[in-house]
This record gives structure tokens, C-alpha cells and sequence, in this order.
């Protein structure tokens, strides 16, 4: 392996906090390097990544698989667009429709969550031909004017004022508010099946069943937001069919973050009815669906089944729920598979900033008492044990 000059710590700080725009808290850690659960920091220290590079990193830091794929592709054809045939494309194509849930049947590609939530939404509304899209409070669906109109959480619509029109807001989990909106006016209801930024939050599986049932007699368009839930998160390939989800099917799944491992791609999953209503130059983007994010796409989903990790997902998310009950502050353990959400009797912050103290990587929400947790779907259960005995340290057992 390469081997890495030692960097200077303070020159990247102040060199990036000068140049960039200071648009997010950074943690005090210089990322060089990663493989699988772990990240190297420049100053060779080595840390437990529990927030997965953003959610990003679902097959792991570089999974091997993977990283070939990306330079063997790189090195063949870095780009061309859909307006030429592509085997990289046609490959991503063909597995990701593989493991979607039989009625999604056909895929377009774009370059990140809220790109695949803009168009998700474009597309009910052409399918439909209606305006209003139903999104909740508490949910999060991106930062571009569609997406962030559509976002009830926090104060990212006032951040994204003017709004789009077209919104509604619906309670999180409670029918009869989504019910009194749904009229002929309503093309979507798009939500995140567990709304990770607000602290993991779940409905009952009825409340999903409901959502369905309410669009097949309206003719609404149901649309489901698993750019973090999706592709394997949960220990399922998508919430989409699974039980929490009492098996409910949207017809639209919308995807971004783990899908290309760290190569940026998005993509929205749809049934044959609603891509019927889509006509050449309805939707487009330069970048979707380029050969390295495809390959990228093809080695991720590859790699997951490879390695066994749903199932490995389910095992160690069951493991570490056990050891959880050791802790004696963590009143809860919301989400699923690996998105989860600890909720403490206190505020979350301070555990999370002495778990990096300890060098364990982990996320917080808009819930203050809840830690983030969405790791590498290769967690295993020893790196379950060295965060638990950090968590008892920290917080006591
Ligand atoms: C549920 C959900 N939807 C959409 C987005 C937006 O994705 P992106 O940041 O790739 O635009 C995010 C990002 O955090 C998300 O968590």
C-alpha cells in the first residue's frame, strides 16, 4: 500500500477554513484514509466510524470490490452521457431493478438525494397531472427548492424561502391528517419511511398500510424517500416491502447516499404505470447514469450480496441492541438494522463528543437526546463491543 507523508494537521484546518464556506460544523479529525469500519485520520489515529461517512459508506470505507470496479471503469470510459448506449449503465440498470420489489420496474439515474426527490415529484405530478405533494413534519427530502419546500423539518423551509408552491404538510403517523388534504388536487405523498433527521423516527406498519390504501382511491402517487433506508440499511434491501412497512410497495422509491459507495449517484425507482407517463426529455441531467457512478452502483450491490451483509446487518443490529440494555441512560433504541437512534435521558451532544474523544464516529439529530447511529453494514460484533464499553465509560453503565 501507498504510503502516506504526514500532513500537517493545523495547514489543512486553516486551509479549508479559509477557502471553504464554513456550511457545516466539522469534527476535529483530518479523514485520509479508510477500510471498512474504519478511518484513519492523518495523524495516524484510527477511528469507529458509527456514522458511515454521512450514511455513505454502506459497503464499508474502500470496500475492494468496489474501489476496482470505480479504476477499472475509470480507466475505460470516464463519461459519456444517456445519449449513448452504455454496458456499465445497462448492467446498474438491470441489478438495481434485480433486488427492487417486483412492481418498481424501471430505473432513472440523477446524482443525489434531492435531485431523485425533485424528480420524483415531476414525475407524479406528469403522471397525475396534479400539483400538491404531501410531505410531514419531521421529514427531510434535500436542500434543492422543490426538495427543501418539501421538508417540514426545522427551519430548512425558511432557509429555502421563496417556497415552491404545491405543499402540504401532514402529521408523521397520523392518517386522518393526511386524509384531510389528500383531495383531486394531490398528485404525491413523499415521505422518509423512518425519518432519520428527527431522531429515527417510525410509524406503526398500519400507518404505511393506510398510506397506501388512501393513494390507490385517490389516485395519488405514493412516494417513498429511502435515500438513507434504501439499499440495505435496514437489513433489507428497502423499506419498501418489508414488515415494519407492513410489506406496503410506493410507486416510487427514491435513493442517493450508500447507492454509489461514495460516488455520487441518485437514482428514482418506479413502477410501469408512472414511466409510461414519462416521454422523452421530461426529466434529464447531464451526469446520470455516467459509466463510473454506474459501475460504482453494479460493485456496491454486488459487494452486499457477496458479503452476506443484510443478514449480517440483522445479526449485529440484534447484538448490539442486547449490549444496549447494559446502558443504563439509553431509554430507547429507535430505527432499524443500522439506522438507529439512541435516545438518552439527557442531551446526546456531550456522548457524542466524548465518544470521538474516544475515537468513535457517531451522529446526533434534531431530537437533542438522541445519537445517530448508521454505520457500515460490515460492522462486526467485536466493534459492537469496543463501542458499548466506550458508551458505559462515557456515560456510565
Ligand atoms: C432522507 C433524505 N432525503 C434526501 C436527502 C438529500 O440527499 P443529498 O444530500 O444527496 O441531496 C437526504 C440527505 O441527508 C436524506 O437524508
Amino acid at each position: 500500500m501507498k504510503e502516506i507523508a504526514p500532513t500537517d494537521v493545523n495547514e489543512i484546518v486553516s486551509l479549508e477554513e479559509q477557502y471553504q464556506l464554513a456550511t457545516y460544523k466539522k469534527m476535529p479529525v483530518v479523514a485520509e484514509r479508510g477500510e471498512g469500519v474504519w478511518v484513519y485520520a492523518s495523524n495516524g489515529e484510527r477511528y469507529l466510524d458509527l456514522y458511515g461517512g454521512h450514511a455513505v459508506a454502506g459497503t464499508g470505507h474502500c470496500h475492494p470490490h468496489v474501489v476496482k470496479a470505480i479504476k477499472d471503469q475509470a480507466g475505460q470510459l470516464l463519461f459519456y452521457s444517456n445519449l449513448v448506449y452504455s454496458e456499465a449503465r445497462a448492467r446498474a440498470a438491470e441489478k438495481l431493478v434485480s433486488i427492487a420489489p417486483e412492481l418498481l420496474t424501471k430505473a432513472f439515474f440523477c446524482n443525489s438525494g434531492t435531485e431523485a426527490n425533485e424528480n420524483a415529484m415531476r414525475m407524479a405530478r406528469m403522471a397525475t397531472g396534479r400539483e400538491q405533494v404531501i410531505t410531514f413534519n419531521g421529514g427531510f427530502h434535500g436542500r434543492t427548492a422543490d426538495a427543501i419546500s418539501a421538508t417540514f423539518l426545522g427551519k430548512y423551509r425558511e432557509i429555502g424561502k421563496p417556497n415552491v408552491p404545491g405543499h402540504l404538510q401532514a402529521e408523521f403517523g397520523d392518517i386522518e391528517s393526511v386524509r384531510s388534504l389528500a383531495d383531486d388536487s394531490v398528485a404525491a405523498i413523499m415521505l422518509e419511511p423512518i425519518q432519520s433527521m428527527a431522531g429515527v423516527k417510525m410509524a406503526a406498519p398500519s400507518f404505511y398500510r393506510a398510506l397506501r390504501e388512501l393513494c390507490d382511491e385517490r389516485g395519488v402517487v405514493l412516494i417513498f424517500d429511502e435515500v438513507q433506508t434504501g439499499v440495505g440499511r435496514t437489513g433489507e434491501w428497502f423499506f419498501a416491502g418489508s414488515e415494519p412497512g407492513d410489506a406496503v410497495i410506493p410507486d416510487v422509491i427514491t435513493l442517493a447516499k450508500a447507492l454509489g459507495s461514495g460516488i455520487p449517484v441518485g437514482a428514482c425507482l418506479v413502477t410501469e404505470w408512472i414511466g409510461a407517463k414519462i416521454k422523452e426529455n421530461d426529466l434529464g441531467t447531464t451526469f446520470g447514469g455516467g459509466m463510473v457512478a454506474m459501475a460504482a452502483v453494479t460493485a456496491t450491490l454486488e459487494a452486499i450480496e457477496n458479503d452476506a451483509m443484510l443478514a449480517n446487518v440483522r445479526a449485529v443490529e440484534a447484538y448490539l441492541r442486547e449490549r444496549l440494555q447494559e446502558v443504563e441512560r439509553v431509554v430507547a433504541v429507535r430505527g432499524r438494522g443500522f439506522l438507529l437512534g439512541l435516545e438518552f435521558t439527557d442531551k446526546a451532544k456531550p456522548v457524542h463528543e466524548a465518544l470521538l474523544e474516544q475515537k468513535i464516529i457517531t451522529g446526533t439529530s434534531s431530537d437533542p437526546n438522541v445519537l445517530r447511529l448508521l454505520p457500515p453494514l460490515c460492522l462486526q460484533k467485536d466493534e459492537v463491543d469496543v463501542f458499548v464499553d466506550a458508551l458505559t465509560a462515557v456515560v456510565g453503565g
